[in-house]
């Protein structure tokens, strides 16, 4: 009978100890939970990804993979190939493994307040990287890391009014938006629109989504110079689909950088080189490099400590002269 007793009193205390560990990915106690990650002490993160859409991607991919690493955090991740269904069932795949803290980046701004809730609802804080959600309820995550992509757009726009200062005629513009419903494409759009739209000699004559990617900006840009005789200027959301784009202006006979004028976002390596050789004429900056930034902020969040709502990233712009000068040092 004592030794029964004795059985029974053991098995209570280890199952205690074991609901102590795991953490369950409690904001305010979990910084040694990591009840994902095997027992140890690491802070077990839930990473999903767009895809790998563009060259930007790849170098968010890796900035995350390698701080995660730099930083000790046990870092779950999964590439949802653009497609928002996959993104959630990688955050509920996520909450059911009781990680310490989901990052996501997601492909399109609506549609996350369901899965956002059922990650409240389980105390696992989530950090929006790159990109934002349109929640009305801003509780649903503790902070928002990325670019401000109406900025980009309005610096690209601001480009083109410098650009065509001298000039009274009509300036015909084709715009290749990136992937339909996403912040950046929205943003981009948002930002460009608002700065040209005071001069009424810039008129955007064909504007629709390259998502992103290099096949589908020139199979794009074709369609549009099939149906446009007269383009001035290129504006790509992307640097791959500006890429893409160049192909298929060549592929028409036309120079890229002085028939058709190019402006890009990104400023990744491929679009700088294409900057460098005349090929593109400016290039707002969007900094991939995510990754320390986004480790610093989940340790925080896992400690249960305050964050700032909104993170900016930092960010630049390059003309053809400037692309020269930095293209050997640039790390992406
Ligand atoms: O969200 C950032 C955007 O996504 C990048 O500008 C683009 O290249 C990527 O696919």
């Amino acid at each position: 009978m004592l030794k029964r007793i004795s059985a029974l009193i053991l098995a209570g205390v280890t199952a205690l100890t074991m609901a102590g560990c795991s953490g369950g990915g409690d904001g305010d106690s979990s910084a040694s939970g990591g009840s994902a990650g095997g027992g140890d002490d690491k802070i077990v993160m839930g990473f999903s990804q767009v895809g790998a859409e563009s060259g930007w991607r790849t170098a968010n991919t890796k900035s995350v993979q390698e701080s995660a690493k730099e930083a000790g955090i046990d870092l779950k991740f999964s590439d949802a190939q653009q497609k928002q269904e996959n993104q959630i069932k990688a955050i509920r795949s996520y909450i059911q493994q009781k990680v310490d803290v989901i990052a996501f980046s997601p492909v399109v701004e609506s549609g996350w307040d369901t899965v956002l809730k059922e990650a409240q609802n389980a105390k696992i804080p989530v950090i929006l990287t790159d990109r934002a959600v349109d929640s009305k309820d801003t509780s649903l995550y503790k902070t928002f890391l990325g670019s401000d992509f109406v900025e980009e757009g309005k610096k690209a726009g601001q480009w083109l009014v410098d650009e065509y200062k001298d000039s009274k005629d009509t300036v015909n513009i084709v715009e290749l938006q990136g992937t339909t419903g996403s912040a950046p494409a929205n943003d981009r759009k948002a930002g460009f629109s608002e700065i040209i739209s005071a001069d009424p000699k810039f008129k955007v004559i064909a504007s629709q989504s390259g998502d992103f990617t290099r096949a589908k900006g020139k199979e794009v840009m074709e369609a549009f110079l099939k149906s446009n005789p007269k383009i001035d200027v290129l504006y790509a959301h992307n640097d791959d689909m500006g890429l893409g784009a160049i192909e298929a202006i060549e592929g028409a006979g036309k120079v890229p950088g002085k028939d058709i004028k190019i402006i890009t976002v990104d400023a990744v390596h491929d679009g700088m080189q294409a900057l460098a050789d005349g090929k593109i004429n400016y290039i707002v900056e969007c900094s991939p490099l995510l990754g320390p930034q986004l480790m610093d902020l989940a340790k925080k969040v896992v400690k249960g400590e305050q964050v700032p709502p909104r993170v900016v990233t930092e960010e630049t712009t390059f003309t053809q002269e400037q692309a020269k000068e930095a293209l050997p040092n640039r790390k992406y």
